[in-house]
């Protein structure tokens, strides 16, 4: 017997019940399974990890690809879970077909949002009834240079009216789902006076924008993150948006940390990683009034995204179940309160 069959262990979204829903980022793989199991038992939310994002779900003009979406939402189903949809205009993961012309070229200003409504409209319209926070727009502010918006085909093509638009569009299609602004790193100073500035001006702009994303790919080495995170949710609920954290994970590796002979993590990372985990959740708890979700993004060490990211093949081990799927320290530091 795993420990997650495990009656001692509590569950998870059950001791969070009161609080907001606790999400996990999936693929089908993941519902079968030892993970399958943990999502099952701790888990009431679940965001495709890849499945929804443009390339996979509309790889092509006129055909969309709903397999494995459909297993996703069939899984939540059976399970009494809700998804987040996510995402519908990003700068990655996104076809070049899209942009283009018959003849190669850009595409108009209208062709592109002719397209971005038809797959807003598909897409809403297949899973409005089980999505209750979509992902609208991702990652739209520039964190190199001093600009506000990041260049990307959509901004480039539509004009910076872009993110407007397609929140106008989602608000039509999505029935009772909330509308999310999606981003990382928007915690940190240098990037919540942008991504504050962004949101301000699109609300004064009556952009039907419901809530703020806060992706949290936090590491367990960041001394400022809690002072950060607590500004950053209180001044996102000072525009009356709703907040959710929607790709949770706590890499034991600084984000510069570029080594590679890292083949364990070692006590100290996982009781640091206790500790950081015990600490965001306290302010989670303490935010509950505006904080409606938390999505882990992954569900064990076995398999995440940061064993690839920043450093490709190099192991990470940043979430709250080990490579065996049984709790760790951190697990049991934010269930016991
Ligand atoms: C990541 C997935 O986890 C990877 O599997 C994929 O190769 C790249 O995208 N911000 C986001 C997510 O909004 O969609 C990204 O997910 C991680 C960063």
């Amino acid at each position: 017997m795993t420990e997650c069959q495990n009656g001692a262990v509590p569950s998870l979204a059950e001791k969070y019940k009161d609080y907001f829903k606790i999400g996990a980022a999936v693929t089908v793989n993941d519902l079968k399974g030892i993970h399958g199991e943990i999502l099952i038992k701790h888990f009431n939310s679940l965001t495709p990890e890849n499945d929804m994002k443009f390339e996979r779900i509309h790889p092509e003009e006129g055909r969309y690809n709903f397999e494995a979406v459909d297993r996703i939402k069939e899984f939540a189903i059976k399970n009494n879970m809700q998804m987040r949809g996510h995402t519908f205009v990003w700068h990655n993961q996104t076809p070049e077909w899209v942009f283009r012309d018959r003849d190669g070229k850009d595409a108009s200003r209208e062709l592109v949002i002719e397209r971005l409504r038809d797959h807003i409209k598909t897409v809403c319209e297949r899973y409005r009834d089980i999505v209750y926070a979509w992902d609208v727009v991702n990652e739209a502010v520039e964190d190199k240079t001093e600009k506000l918006l990041r260049d990307s085909n959509w901004r480039r093509i539509i004009g910076d009216d872009y993110i407007k638009i397609a929140f106008e569009i989602a608000k039509e299609y999505v029935g009772d789902g909330k509308l999310f602004y999606n981003d990382y790193n928007n915690e940190m100073p240098y990037k919540l006076e942008k991504s504050y500035k962004l949101l301000k001006d699109l609300l004064d702009k009556d952009t039907p924008i419901d809530g703020v994303g806060i992706q949290a790919h936090w590491n367990i080495w960041d001394k400022n993150l809690i002072d950060n995170l607590k500004k950053a949710i209180e001044t996102y609920a000072s525009l009356g948006l709703e907040i959710q954290i929607t790709e949770l994970d706590i890499s034991v590796f600084e984000f510069e940390d570029r080594r590679t002979d890292v083949l364990e993590p070692t006590q100290e990372m996982i009781e640091l990683q206790a500790k950081v985990y015990e600490d965001v959740f306290n302010v989670f708890r303490e935010y509950k009034d505006v904080i409606t979700s938390v999505t882990l993004w992954g569900i064990s060490d076995r398999h995440t995204w940061k064993d690839n990211f920043p450093v490709i093949g190099r192991k990470d081990w940043p979430l709250l179940f080990d490579i065996n799927g049984n709790p760790k320290k951190a697990f049991y530091r934010i269930v016991n309160f």
